[in-house]
């Protein structure tokens, strides 16, 4: 890389303004924003108009700008520009996590064919450096797991709901005013942009490289107030789990979706806009990282980062895609535990080993508990979101306090029953 780094940054919503933001802070010498692309002509900025254009193309076409920097949410959008300036021999940084999970093959082989960097450190987990990490730390330990919270919206709100009684929609437009959730916040809460972001993360742990619908997610969005309550009564809370995990000899499990745990866990310890990862390895054991997953200074931050990086030459290596006795595959056989709240009962079919832990008068929701592949989740992912069931991953504590509440609850309403009877 050239010297100096002249950038073009194309986006300031929150992320771009966050960077600018720090880089004005840190008066980095080598470091220049030349231009900033901006889509909407009345917007009122924090910065006088001349810095800014309309014209991506103006940007993009710059023989004096080196650097892109690419922070819209218009994944298309940023694809088409990630592309172009690659091919204008400029290098990319992106925080973009649903473009570069859905096209990561193709970026990489841009990458070798322009002999251009592309960095993505801020696409996933905002503040935390962990695609480095896995890149230049774990690069030759063999992983066993990495697992974690990676969606700061979702986080934030469970810990408004939990901790401070707040409800599910006042939680949420306040990740909205804040900043943390996607322009189009169902990607937050039903779990897509945790899953780009694990998609990205495996390709970098395990060398595996899994398109996005092939991944089962599913979010918190379906929780109500009656749910929350027998989940607290049980002494459970409800978080928002990424996981990676060999699950048999170089079989890979991948999925997102709510667990229920003990408040004084790995997860249960992680609040607000926070994320973590927990990356467990075969020589080094367990580690956990901890750090804003959302914001504008933290995930700028990580955007910084990267061109620093840029400076000293860093590229990404892929060196478990490139491992030639990296034998990991991805698996959707593997079964699991859930817990399933609906109101559809074909649903509760698709449960082997299903108990029924509670069923309202009406008959109208039932709790059930089963075991179920990720395939078959995957399959019926659109008709868990369409009639807003409630699926929690569950482990054995959990089952078993899940069983001791709900079953208490029955027991009780049938002495009810018996008592005005009486
Ligand atoms: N909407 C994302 C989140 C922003 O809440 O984690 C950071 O990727």
């Amino acid at each position: 890389m050239k010297n100096k780094l002249t950038i073009g940054l194309i986006g300031f919503g929150c992320v771009g303004q966050g960077l600018y933001d720090i880089i004005s802070k840190n008066s980095n010498p080598f470091i220049q924003i030349k231009k900033i692309a901006v889509k909407h002509k009345n917007k009122k900025r924090s910065l006088p108009m001349q810095h800014f254009t309309f014209d991506v193309q103006e940007i993009i076409n710059d023989p004096e700008i080196n650097v892109i920097v690419e922070l819209i949410d218009d994944a298309d959008e940023a694809y088409r520009i990630v592309k172009n300036s690659m091919r204008n021999g400029k290098a990319v940084v992106t925080a973009n996590k649903k473009m570069v999970a859905e096209h990561l093959s193709e970026l990489i082989e841009l990458q070798n064919t322009y002999q251009i960097p592309l960095l993505y450190e801020a696409s996933s987990c905002g503040g935390i450096p962990i695609i480095r990490t896995l890149e230049e730390y774990y690069n030759n330990e063999h992983l066993q797991s990495i697992s974690g919270i990676f969606n700061g919206s979702s986080n934030y709100i469970l810990t408004q709901i939990f901790q401070h009684g707040n409800t599910y929609a006042q939680a949420l437009a306040e990740a909205q005013r804040l900043g943390f959730a996607e322009s189009n916040p169902l990607l937050d809460v039903e779990g897509y942009d945790a899953k780009y972001k694990l998609i990205i993360l495996t390709a970098h742990a395990f060398g595996v490289v899994i398109p996005p619908t092939d991944v089962f997610n599913i979010g918190i969005s379906a929780l109500t107030p009656r749910d929350l309550s027998w989940i607290r009564q049980a002494g459970l809370i409800v978080k928002l789990e990424a996981k990676a995990e060999i699950v048999q000899h170089n079989l890979l499990r991948v999925s997102v979706l709510p667990i229920l745990n003990v408040p004084n866990s790995a997860l249960g310890n992680i609040s607000y806009e926070f994320n973590t990862v927990l990356v467990k390895a075969a020589f080094s054991d367990q580690q956990q990282f901890v750090g804003k997953g959302a914001g504008g200074h933290p995930t700028g931050s990580a955007v910084l980062s990267d061109i620093v990086a840029l400076h000293y030459h860093y590229r990404y290596e892929y060196h478990k895609l490139h491992q030639s006795n990296n034998q990991i595959a991805f698996t959707n056989a593997h079964i699991i535990r859930i817990l399933l709240r609906t109101k559809q009962k074909e649903l509760l079919q698709q449960l082997d080993d299903c108990t029924i832990l509670y069923s309202d008068n009406t008959q109208d929701e039932i709790v059930a508990i089963g075991s179920i592949s990720l395939s078959k989740l995957n399959e019926i992912q659109q008709a868990l979101l369409t009639t807003k069931s409630f699926v929690a991953e569950l482990n054995e504590q959990a089952e078993s306090m899940i069983r001791k509440t709900l079953i208490r609850h029955e027991a009780l309403k049938s002495l009810t029953r018996l008592i005005s009877a009486c």
